[in-house]
């Protein structure tokens, strides 16, 4: 790790990286050039697949894989969709690369269609970003006049138009087939998979839903290698078939209660605690780390004496979290009450439901309810095991649900009250001493808050 020289965020602070100029003053679209030249699509979904690479959105999906599920014989169009909407709590690392080197993230876009015989990619974007907006649209103009869009790219009988659609400020629409739903014009409900979006995606056509990090990736593995990416990363553990290893650099974002927030890079399965030290510059005034989210408020939490957890996609796992998502680290210090925790986690979970789904829409609204209650001091110690039996009964998990968010909203209660329960406890003795051993059926809930 020590001699690690930054791939992604080379060039963030160089002069004028942002235009056409500046890009390739630093090298810039010379992998798209000679890939062009000397490889066949399908060799460039070998070499993807090869080097192990997984999604940097969350779910960790191997992406030589997906691309392969696309129908070779299909008459087309095939789409890919940039998942640009980076809505998870305490993520911000997309936002990074698309503001400082929004030419990366082009060159990914165009080398990760040609791939997959993309005819068309949107990107769409969280609606908070505006500059990633300005800047993208305006490296798009460039690559239009470069000659690196549109008809007969770089000379090939290949052609791609690229497009950004805004977002309308909504979680769900990150979500992979809420994403497709809204580009489609229609409210983001997710679809239910399968069909997956490889075999029935946008406009019923095939599909690739990619994250920005994921796809500024594939360009580096094409310039320096398969074996370069596999160099750094922690291998599959032999005793876990299902474990296809963590390969390559990762951006980890640090927030939260430290004396350096901010996007740094890193060879995947660096250990919680050395992100916190080494780049977040430790917990802030002196105190000590009581959990860390380790991959945006989905993933839950690591308590203290979990922070050695490796922060590759099997280790927050190991640990009893949902696993590694963006690896969006979020520190809470010692201070830090995890009733409040708590209840900033419900409330934004409950807001962001869709609602399609009852376990999510009902689940997360209860669980709010329940927070507000505990808070308020009319908890009851009954309270913190009906939390749980909600928690472990929504998500695609339990098989509840149609998609993920629902898992979301269910680790950061579980993790809290199986991890930090003493503290529940405590505060519901010490704010309700009437009530806490009350364990009736709670009234209706809402009656409850009045
Ligand atoms: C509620 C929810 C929100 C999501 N938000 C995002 C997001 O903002 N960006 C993203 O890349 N993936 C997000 N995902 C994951 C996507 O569904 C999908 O797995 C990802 O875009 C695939 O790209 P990747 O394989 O490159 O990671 C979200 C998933 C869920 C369940
Ligand atoms: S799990 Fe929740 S967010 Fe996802 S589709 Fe169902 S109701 Fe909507």
């Amino acid at each position: 790790m020590s001699d690690y020289e930054p791939v992604l965020l080379a060039n963030v602070c160089k002069k004028d990286i942002h235009t056409l100029a500046g890009y390739q003053a630093c090298g810039g679209y010379r992998t798209l050039r000679r890939v062009l030249k000397e490889h066949a699509p399908a060799e460039v979904v070998a070499m993807v697949r090869a080097s192990g690479l997984r999604g940097r959105g969350g779910a960790g999906f191997p992406t030589g894989l997906k691309w392969s599920f696309l129908p070779a014989d299909h008459p087309g169009p095939t789409y890919m969709c940039v998942n640009a909407d980076e809505s998870e709590p305490g993520t911000f690392s997309n936002r990074v690369l698309m503001e400082s080197d929004p030419h990366q993230v082009m060159e990914g876009i165009i080398l990760s269609c040609y791939a997959t015989r993309a005819s068309t990619a949107y990107i769409y974007l969280r609606y908070e970003y505006p500059l990633s907006f300005r800047r993208l649209r305006s490296a798009i103009d460039e690559c239009y006049s470069a000659g690196l869009l549109g008809k007969n790219i770089l000379g090939r009988e290949w052609s791609l138009d690229v497009y950004i659609h805004r977002g309308a400020a909504a979680y769900i629409c990150g979500e992979e087939t809420g994403l497709i739903e809204s580009l489609e014009g229609k409210r983001a409900w997710p679809r239910i998979k399968p069909p997956f979006p490889a075999v029935e995606g946008l406009f019923r056509k095939p599909t690739v839903v990619n994250n920005v990090e994921t796809l500024a990736c594939v360009t580096h593995i094409l310039d320096r290698g398969v074996e370069w990416f596999r160099s750094m990363g922690t291998p599959p553990r032999p005793n876990d078939p299902r474990d296809p290893g963590s390969f390559g650099p990762k951006l980890y974002c640090v927030s939260g209660h430290v004396n350096r927030p901010g996007c740094y890079e890193a060879p995947l399965g660096l250990p919680c605690r050395e992100v916190i030290e080494r780049f977040g510059g430790g917990v802030w005034k002196g105190r000590k780390a009581k959990a860390v989210v380790p991959g945006g408020l989905s993933t839950g939490l690591l308590a203290a004496n979990e922070l050695d957890t490796p922060l590759d996609f099997e280790g927050p796992i190991r640990a009893g979290c949902l696993g590694l998502g963006t690896a969006g680290l979020i520190v809470l210090d010692e201070t830090y009450s995890m009733i409040d925790f708590l209840h900033n986690s419900c409330r934004f979970f409950a807001h962001e439901s869709c609602g399609q789904c009852t376990p999510c829409r009902e689940g997360t609204r209860w669980a709010l309810d329940m927070v507000e209650r505990i808070k308020a001091g009319r908890g009851r110690l009954a309270d913190l095991d009906l939390l749980l039996e909600i928690a472990d009964s929504i998500g695609i998990i339990p098989g509840t649900t149609i998609c993920g968010l629902a898992d979301g909203a269910a680790w950061p209660i579980k993790n809290a009250i199986r991890k930090f329960r003493e503290e529940f406890e405590d505060h519901i003795r010490r704010t309700n001493p009437q009530g806490y051993t009350v364990s009736e059926p709670v009234p209706a809930l809402a009656a409850m808050r009045a």
